[in-house]
């Protein structure tokens, strides 16, 4: 029997640990920092996701068999590199493999080198290069700044006033520290999030999901982290599937290798269905979130195999099985979000609550729970349509109460 870290601390952690609570093979698992949630499945242990020293003098004494990693700071802070380097079996990608999520200009030379479709784009370090480049060209422009910049680095100027406030963000200001920005074409059609496991060449692809990312529903306010995900996707045909399977992420994985830089863990692919076919709008070098919570509830196989062969470089023991019903989840957030908002106010839950209840942002109170970030909980429901998943989920985010909560009620309005 199996003892299993896993590192970090929102939703997209908790639905790796119900996964691995599900493995025959599984007997114990910690998350580091984890959440209040988290800790009814794991001990957690009070670790910062990027300490990898702690982590590895944690993983060393507590004789852990097998540690997974969630969030991209701890790969940038070069996680796996340390746990290989000391021997220590670990499910996640090289410092090195993740910067095609930690620097879109790296991303971008790849993708152009080995003709992954995409956005044609230039980087630039000089402020005003840049903005006569932006200028020259038509509106609207895109403008991703290179390094991570926790979802905020990515601006879409409408007009050249937008895109000099940008650009001077990002190159005079150094608003997310010194860097390059991408410019790039602007595209547009509906987006959808492609996330495969990863062993060098060999890829192993999870469903579709689609996230939200604005606060409203019909898509109005500002960009979030993701305000829900659902599963399957009606206007993505099997063709598109096969075509972003063998074009966007096999093609990219060779390229990895080709480069000396093989991918072993997940990657997603935040890709776009555009009139001219499917391009990918950015990569992430590990699940996504909400997408994972819609993603993994679906697994049937076991995913501590998965995971473990991955580390080890071998094969995974079985084929991947998925469930084929629907699924959706709503993201339950606070007030103010993604701008300020309060923490530590009570939520209660009605107790006939019929959904999986992943939590994000959550701290144990007397009584329960209370707020602890900006998206505090998911509720995630299957269903035989996206049509009956969101159903179920509108009626389970009306049993969880809490003044300082808010909630989309269309996620997945584009299924009808
Ligand atoms: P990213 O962080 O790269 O995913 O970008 C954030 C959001 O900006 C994406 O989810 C898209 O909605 C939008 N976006 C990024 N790149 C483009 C592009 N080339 N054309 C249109 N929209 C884009
Ligand atoms: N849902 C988008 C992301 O994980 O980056």
């Amino acid at each position: 029997m199996k003892k299993v870290l896993v590192v970090g601390g929102g939703g997209r952690c908790h639905a790796i640990v119900d996964a691995l609570s599900r493995s025959p093979q599984v007997e114990k698992i910690y998350c580091a920092p984890g959440n209040a949630g988290i800790a009814q499945q794991a001990e957690c242990t009070p670790i910062k996701e990027t300490d990898v020293d702690s982590l590895l003098s944690f993983a060393k004494e507590n004789a852990i068999d097998l540690t997974v990693v969630g969030p991209e700071v701890a790969l940038a802070a070069g996680i796996a590199d340390c746990f290989r380097a000391n021997g220590l079996s670990i499910f996640g990608h090289t410092k090195a493999a993740a910067r095609i999520e930690t620097s879109k200009e790296f991303a971008k030379e790849i993708m152009s080198k080995y003709g992954v479709p995409t956005a044609s784009y230039r980087s630039f370090s000089d402020f005003n290069e840049a903005l006569s480049y932006v200028n020259a060209g038509s509106f609207p422009a895109v403008l991703k700044y290179d390094g991570l910049a926790a979802g905020k680095g990515v601006v879409i100027a409408q007009n050249r006033e937008e895109a000099e406030v940008a650009l001077k963000d990002m190159l005079l200001d150094d608003r997310f520290g010194k860097g390059k920005v991408v410019v790039e074409d602007y595209l547009e059609g509906p987006e959808f999030s492609f996330m495969c496991f990863v062993n060098g060449s060999k890829v192993y692809p999870m469903p579709l999901a689609q996230d939200h990312k604005r606060a409203f529903d019909g898509d109005m306010g500002p960009n979030t982290g993701g305000m829900g995900a659902y599963s399957p996707l009606p206007f993505i045909t099997s063709e598109d599937t096969d075509f972003a399977l063998r074009e966007v992420l096999q093609k990219t994985a060779d390229a990895m290798v080709a480069e000396g830089y093989p991918l072993t863990g997940v990657l997603y692919g935040g890709l776009m269905k555009t009139g001219d076919g499917v391009k990918v709008i950015e990569f992430n070098a590990r699940f996504g979130d909400p997408e994972t919570e819609v993603v993994l509830p679906l697994m049937e196989s076991d995913i501590y195999d998965i995971f473990s062969a991955i580390a080890e470089g071998r094969e995974p023991a079985g084929e991947l099985k998925w469930c084929d019903s629907a699924i959706l989840g709503i993201v339950l957030a606070s007030k103010g979000y993604p701008g300020s908002y309060e923490k530590g106010c009570p939520i209660s839950i009605d107790a006939d609550i019929d959904a999986h209840i992943y939590h994000m942002g959550t701290a144990a109170s007397e009584n329960g729970y209370k707020t602890a970030g900006g998206r505090v909980m998911m509720v995630v429901c299957k269903g035989d349509s996206v049509v009956e998943a969101r159903a179920k989920a509108n009626i389970a985010a009306g049993k969880v109460h809490c003044d300082k909560l808010f909630h989309r009620s269309d996620i997945g309005w584009q299924v009808k």
